[in-house]
Parts: structure tokens; C-alpha cells; sequence
């Protein structure tokens, strides 16, 4: 199957990586009750053209949540198997979303409970949820990776994109957004080193391509995919990059050269909210992914029917991702294309807990 030309006619909508923190413990394992609910949503009528799994840390060190299903042991990948079968069941497509947190992660989650590593020896300002009551702690201090280290960390991603391989996944995008480790070496206002990964905005980019490019490896460029967030503040406060639109309009430049199959652009964490400027970074980056064969634009932050049927009519887009609207509606593409009403989510099931607000939401 291939991502660019199972396109979805009028309505090509896919569904957003949402992280539920549902995924077994002791092990971080995926399992039935995480089939099940990607299998609600990808029949390719009624659900996601295409399904980009929840966050998946790509190592040990890469988890700074809990109970998110990781793609780094043998287990871990049995488990998405089961996922990934009962989604090609029911004649659907799931990539999956890798993921490291950097330094967005607490002591307790890491391994031997060392410190996040990250480009900086900067904490991250925001919390992160620790425990299965969904308790709540600020993000620990980071240590700094060396320059050696960096290499044995593109090795990690490309392990983690094989195993996403024999999981049976149909692709995977390279978690590039919301200020995990990637942002963390690509924005000037975080990555404060002094080696060939810092400074410059070519050095700041070498991590993001050498990953993109270890990825490509594994899968070739038409499986792969790279999301990004080029909004400057958030919750954190500390995410900026005093040159946005240079910045990501050279990576999206780069990306394009490397050939790969989308660009995923969040471009709100907010319903309707857009930041200033972000126009014109979108415009420049949609320049570089086209459509086609130069690789699909896919647009996402808040979308809602008409928003979405507008970006897509006026060709700014080639796709819309829907996030939390999946949740409460696995059969959102039908309800989008026969302007159904849509079941409001509800904020308290997004994290933790079993099947409820996960598995038991109705079709229209
Ligand atoms: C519960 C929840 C979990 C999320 N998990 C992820 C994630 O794992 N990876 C990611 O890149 N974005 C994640 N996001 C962001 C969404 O992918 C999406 O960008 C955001 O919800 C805005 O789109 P929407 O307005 O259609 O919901 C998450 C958002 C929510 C609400």
C-alpha cells in the first residue's frame, strides 16, 4: 500500500498520533484493548485514510510519560503486531509515530533513574504525568549528550524504525514537533551547544537529517514521514527559535531533498488559534512539500469541517489530520463527509484508564 496514492478523494483525513497512556504494565506494552480501538478507526471508508499511531519511544531513555507503549523490545513489538493485523483486517493503514522525549521526562522513568538526556543541561518548565493515579511532577533536569553519543542515538531510531517494520507497521513519522528531543537540538532558544550539533541553524538541523536520513534507510523515503510544530510558545513558555521562519523553512527544504513521503504540520495545539506569522511559515514550507510525488502537506491543530474542507479546496493542504475529534468519533471521515454531528470528547478519558472514553465510543 502506498501512503501518497491511497488518497482519500474529497475527504483525505487522517487521524492524528494520540497518546492515551493506556499501555500495559510492567513493560509498556501495546496489546487487545489498544487493537481494538485502532481498528475502530481504520476502515477507509468511514475512518482514517491513514492512522499515525500514538507516540512510541524509540528507547528506554526515550519515555517521559507514563504508560506509553514503546517499539524497543521484542514484546513491545508482539504487541503492536496484534494492533497492526486487526487494523489490516479491517483494510486500514497505521504508520507509526517515533518518539524520544529528551529532556520532557522525569528521573523515575528513566531507566536506573538516571537523569533525560537532551542538547541542553536546560529544564524542560513543564510537568509530566509519573503515575497511574496520573499524578503530575516538573520535567528533571537534563544532562547534555556528548557529540559521541549522538551517533548511537541515530542508531536507536533506525533499530526502532526496523522493529516498527517487522510490527507490520505500513510506514512511520519521525516525532519532530511539540518540543521533544528533536525540537530540543532544532530551536536556537534550546540547543545551546558549542559541537557540530549546536549553533548554526545547519548544525541545529544535522540531528533532525541524520535521523530522517537512518530512518530512510530502513524504510525507504516514500514510507516516511516528519511532523512538526513551528509555534513558538506553549505551555512551557521556552520553546522559541529567534528566526521561525528561517528555521523551518530550511528544514522543510532539507526534508524535501531527503524525498519523503509528508510533511505533518501542527499548526495550532488550540481549536481555531493561530499564531502570528505562522502563515507565512506554512506557505514556505508548503513551497517544499507540494503534493504528489514532491510529498503530501498535511495540516492539523484544531481543525473542524469547514476549516478543513476550505484548506483543502484552496490547495493549501493535500490532508487534514484530526486529533482529538478521532477520539470521540472513530467514524469521523463518514460523519465529515455526510455532515453527521460529531460526539464531543471529554478531556478526563484522554489519559489513563481502561476502556472507557477509549473503546466505547458509538458510530453515528
Ligand atoms: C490526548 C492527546 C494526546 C496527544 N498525543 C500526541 C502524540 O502522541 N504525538 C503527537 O505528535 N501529538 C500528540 N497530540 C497532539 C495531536 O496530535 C494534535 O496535534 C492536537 O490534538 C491538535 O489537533 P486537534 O485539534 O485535531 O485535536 C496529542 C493531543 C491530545 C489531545
Amino acid at each position: 500500500m502506498s501512503l501518497i496514492s491511497e488518497q482519500g478523494g474529497r475527504w483525505p483525513i487522517w487521524m492524528a498520533p494520540l497518546t492515551r497512556s493506556r499501555a500495559i504494565q510492567p513493560g509498556n506494552l501495546p496489546g487487545a484493548m489498544q487493537a481494538e480501538y485502532y481498528a475502530q478507526r481504520a476502515d477507509p471508508s468511514d475512518g482514517a485514510v491513514v492512522i499515525i499511531s500514538e507516540a512510541t519511544p524509540i528507547c528506554p531513555e526515550g519515555h517521559g510519560y507514563f504508560a506509553t507503549p514503546g517499539i524497543h523490545q521484542r514484546d513491545q513489538v508482539q504487541g503492536w503486531k496484534q494492533v497492526t493485523d486487526k487494523v489490516h483486517r479491517v483494510g486500514g493503514q497505521i504508520i507509526c509515530q517515533l518518539w524520544h522525549v529528551g529532556r520532557v521526562s522525569h528521573r523515575s522513568l528513566q531507566p536506573e533513574n538516571q537523569d533525560p538526556v537532551s542538547s541542553t543541561e536546560q529544564p524542560a518548565k513543564s510537568k509530566t504525568y509519573i503515575d497511574a493515579q496520573g499524578n503530575r511532577a516538573p520535567c528533571s533536569t537534563p544532562r547534555s549528550l556528548s557529540s559521541e553519543e549522538i551517533p548511537q542515538l541515530v542508531e536507536s531510531f533506525r533499530r526502532a524504525a526496523s522493529n516498527a517494520m517487522e510490527a507490520g507497521f505500513d510506514g512511520v513519522e519521525i516525532h519532530g514537533a511539540n518540543g521533544y528531543l528533536l525540537e530540543q537540538f532544532l530551536r536556537s532558544g534550546i540547543n545551546d551547544r558549542t559541537d557540530q550539533y549546536g549553533g548554526s541553524l545547519e548544525n541545529r538541523l544535522r540531528f533532525c537529517l541524520e535521523v530522517t536520513a537512518a530512518v530512510i534507510g530502513v524504510w525507504g523515503e516514500e514510507k516516511v514521514g516528519y511532523r512538526v510544530s513551528p509555534i513558538s510558545g506553549d505551555l512551557a513558555g521556552d520553546r522559541g527559535d529567534e528566526n521561525m521562519l528561517e528555521t523551518y523553512g530550511t528544514l522543510a527544504e532539507q526534508l524535501a531533498l531527503l524525498k519523503i513521503a509528508f510533511l505533518d504540520v501542527v499548526e495550532s495545539f488550540s481549536v481555531g488559534q493561530r499564531e502570528p506569522g505562522l502563515a507565512e511559515i506554512c506557505q514556505r514550507m508548503r513551497k517544499s512539500f507540494s503534493g504528489g510525488p514532491a510529498g503530501l502537506y498535511l495540516a492539523g491543530g484544531g481543525y473542524t469541517r469547514e476549516s478543513a474542507r476550505d484548506a483543502l479546496d484552496s490547495g493549501r493542504c493535500d490532508g487534514v489530520i484530526f486529533g482529538r475529534d478521532f477520539i470521540s468519533n472513530p467514524d469521523l471521515r463518514r460523519r465529515l463527509r455526510e455532515d453527521l454531528p460529531l460526539t464531543p470528547w471529554n478531556r478526563r478519558s484522554f489519559y489513563l484508564g481502561g476502556e472507557e472514553g477509549y473503546t466505547d465510543w458509538p458510530l453515528a
